[in-house]
Formats: C-alpha cells, sequence, structure tokens
C-alpha cells in the first residue's frame, strides 16, 4: 500500500524537477536568446530544437532545481544525508532539462512550431528523464504506483503552472 509519507516524500522528491521546469520562463531567458541548438539544423532542415530552448535556461534550471533540494534538504529528511538529497535534486535538474530539450527535439520532428503546444510532449519527457536518472538512487520510493501518480501529477501541474504564468503576464500563451 502506498501510504501518506510516500506521497508526501515522493512530491517533495519531484520539486526540483518542476522548479527547474519553470525557471526559465520565472527567469525569462528567453530574451537572452543563446539558443541551446546554436542554431543547428536536423536532416529535415527544421531547426535541432527551436528559439525556445536557450542555454541561459537550460543552466538557470539547473541552478533553481538544485537549491530547491538545498532548501527540501533542511526541512524533510527523505535521504541518508543532505548531500545525498542535494545530489539527486542536482542530477533531477540536470535530467529535466534534458528531458525538456529531448521533448523539443521530438517537436520539431513532428514540425510542431516552438512555442506551440504538443500534448503530453510538453509534459512527460522532462519528467520520465528526471526519474529515470535518479531511479538508481531511490527505487524503493518509485514504486509502479508512485511513478504513476508522479506522472498524472506532472501533467495536471505543467497545465495549472503554465496557466497562472499566463495570467501574471511571464507567457504569452497559457500552455
Ligand atoms: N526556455 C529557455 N530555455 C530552455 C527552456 C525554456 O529559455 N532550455 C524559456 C523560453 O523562453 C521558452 C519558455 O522558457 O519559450 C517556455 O519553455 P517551453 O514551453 O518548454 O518552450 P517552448 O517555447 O514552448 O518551445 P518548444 O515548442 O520547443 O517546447
Ligand atoms: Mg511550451
Amino acid at each position: 500500500m502506498t501510504g501518506l509519507l510516500e506521497i508526501l516524500q515522493a512530491i517533495v522528491f519531484i520539486l526540483p524537477a518542476y522548479f527547474a521546469n519553470a525557471a526559465p520562463v520565472v527567469f525569462r531567458t528567453g530574451a537572452s536568446r543563446i539558443p541551446l541548438d546554436l542554431k543547428i539544423k536536423f536532416l529535415d532542415r527544421r531547426r535541432l530544437l527551436g528559439k525556445g530552448k536557450t542555454i541561459p535556461g537550460f543552466i538557470i534550471g539547473i541552478i533553481i532545481g538544485t537549491f530547491i533540494g538545498v532548501l527540501t534538504s533542511y526541512v524533510v529528511d527523505i535521504y541518508p544525508t543532505k548531500s545525498m538529497h542535494v545530489m539527486v535534486a542536482f542530477l533531477m535538474s540536470v535530467g529535466t532539462m534534458v528531458g525538456d530539450s529531448l521533448g523539443s527535439f521530438i517537436k520539431r520532428r513532428l514540425d510542431v512550431k516552438s512555442g506551440r503546444p504538443s500534448y503530453l510532449l510538453d509534459q512527460l519527457p522532462f519528467i520520465i528523464i528526471a526519474i529515470a536518472i535518479v531511479y538508481p538512487f531511490w527505487p524503493s520510493i518509485l514504486t509502479v504506483p508512485i511513478i504513476a501518480g508522479l506522472l498524472v501529477l506532472t501533467v495536471v501541474v505543467h497545465q495549472g503552472a503554465n496557466w497562472i504564468a499566463y495570467k501574471a503576464g511571464m507567457k504569452k500563451v497559457p500552455w
């Protein structure tokens, strides 16, 4: 059975991924425009990742996600040591930004324009890669129901957070 404690632990566990994913929007890194793909084109002559993925955005995501890991490491003990807590948050943040870029790579191959919505491709690659990269460190809590719950939670939180960012004027589109 999945108890309340496991659910709370899983939410604290996943927070760095959510913050890493949101950081580029909050810090408006798109304005700096140093594209992560350096404007390189793929075989289909479309951009590898497109203009929505920038180097500053990638870096700020990792910094903010790791910082959230540092903060939560002082509030809750879910790992044997604080340094492990922070290391998992760091790895998860890297996984988030890599997965987010992978999502864009797939969107471009499907000819979805940068910034246009793609249901599930906008929400799932980042969380799947983030969970996969840290799985070896915490397999005991990452049971099938917890992982399934986190995937569903991510879709809901992603929709909600983007809508709030749109209403707050941080994004031009509500997705
Ligand atoms: N962003 C960034 N660098 C990243 C990721 C995101 O600068 N590595 C910023 C960009 O300004 C981007 C915004 O955050 O427009 C929202 O991110 P996201 O929705 O993931 O990108 P999209 O613009 O929708 O692009 P794509 O279609 O490739 O998902
Ligand atoms: Mg988007």
